[in-house]
């Protein structure tokens, strides 16, 4: 039995964190870098606060979190209630989000370390990450350095791929199973993938309730990353492709580049 659902924001963001709160591989490395860049952080495209925990932990003075979806920044609240040492942190006034796209953020201080996990393949395209990377360097204090981490070349799909499960998992007393079909295409600046995605929850009394979603992915290339943040008049300062620092080649599963302001750009005074 089926009962077909209009896209629910609420519950996709639910299914959202199912997918990737499992992913902790890098706190150690967002840990590491708060620690290198004391004082504020801005995390860009924060989703449900996941990267919170080891920014604090890492010595972040205050975090102001900036996602476009409220629903994901309503589950970053509960995340910081469910955990005592982050409600501790949110009552000391360490943690602000707000609502904005990472491209023009209402955001006016400036910070130590800007953070831009796994959002760089959710924009348009260059033009869109140049004005993300162009604000992000306007946030940054003298010497602060903004870490945009996405998706390495060894970690792009080789292919096309037809409709196939992804994962099941249990969320309370449903049963998700996740579908996903995918195209892509090669471009200069990268690799643009169109993801459509059936979510299927299950409940006990056998009732379906379908949540069709698509996404327009695009993973830069290192290539177009360092020239996009030459627009944005910010410099590499570092390459990586793990959070291990590792170097990036083309087997890399994650391309992360620490860039700062150029001389006489954003973040110099
Ligand atoms: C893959 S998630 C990464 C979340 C978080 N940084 C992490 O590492 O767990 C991408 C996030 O970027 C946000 N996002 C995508 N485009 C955005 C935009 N233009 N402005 C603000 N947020 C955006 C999405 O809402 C989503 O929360």
């Amino acid at each position: 039995m089926f009962a077909g659902q209009p896209s629910d924001e609420a519950m996709l963001a639910e299914l959202y964190d199912l997918e990737h709160d499992e992913i902790t591989e890098d706190f150690a490395f967002y840990r590491e870098w708060a620690r290198r860049h004391p004082g504020t952080v801005v995390d860009l495209g924060c989703g449900s606060g996941r990267l919170f925990r080891p920014l604090l932990d890492g010595g972040a003075t205050r975090i102001v979190g900036v996602d476009g979806s409220p629903a994901l920044l309503t589950r970053a609240a509960a995340r910081i209630a469910a955990d005592t040492w982050l409600a501790a942190a949110d009552a000391a006034g360490r943690i602000h989000t707000v609502v904005g796209d990472v491209r023009a953020p209402a955001v006016s201080e400036r910070f130590a370390l800007a953070v831009m996990a796994g959002v760089v393949a959710h924009l348009d395209g260059p033009e869109a990450a140049v004005r993300a990377l162009t604000r992000a360097g306007q946030l940054l204090a003298p010497g602060g350095v903004l870490i945009v981490d996405t998706l390495g070349p060894g970690g792009w799909p080789p292919h096309d791929l037809p409709l196939s499960v992804d994962w099941q998992r249990r969320m309370g007393e449903r049963r998700v199973v996740r579908r996903s079909q995918l195209s892509r295409k090669a471009t200069p600046e990268g690799l643009r993938v169109d993801y459509e995605t059936l979510t299927d929850l299950m409940e006990a009394d056998g009732t379906i309730m379908r949540l069709p979603a698509g996404f327009r992915l695009w993973y830069p290339s290192i290539s177009a990353i360092v020239a996009l943040a030459a627009e944005a008049k910010l410099e590499v300062e570092a390459v990586f492709g793990s959070h291990d620092l590792e170097s990036l080649d083309e087997r890399s599963e994650r391309c992360i580049v620490v860039l700062r302001g150029a001389t006489g750009g954003p973040g110099m005074g």
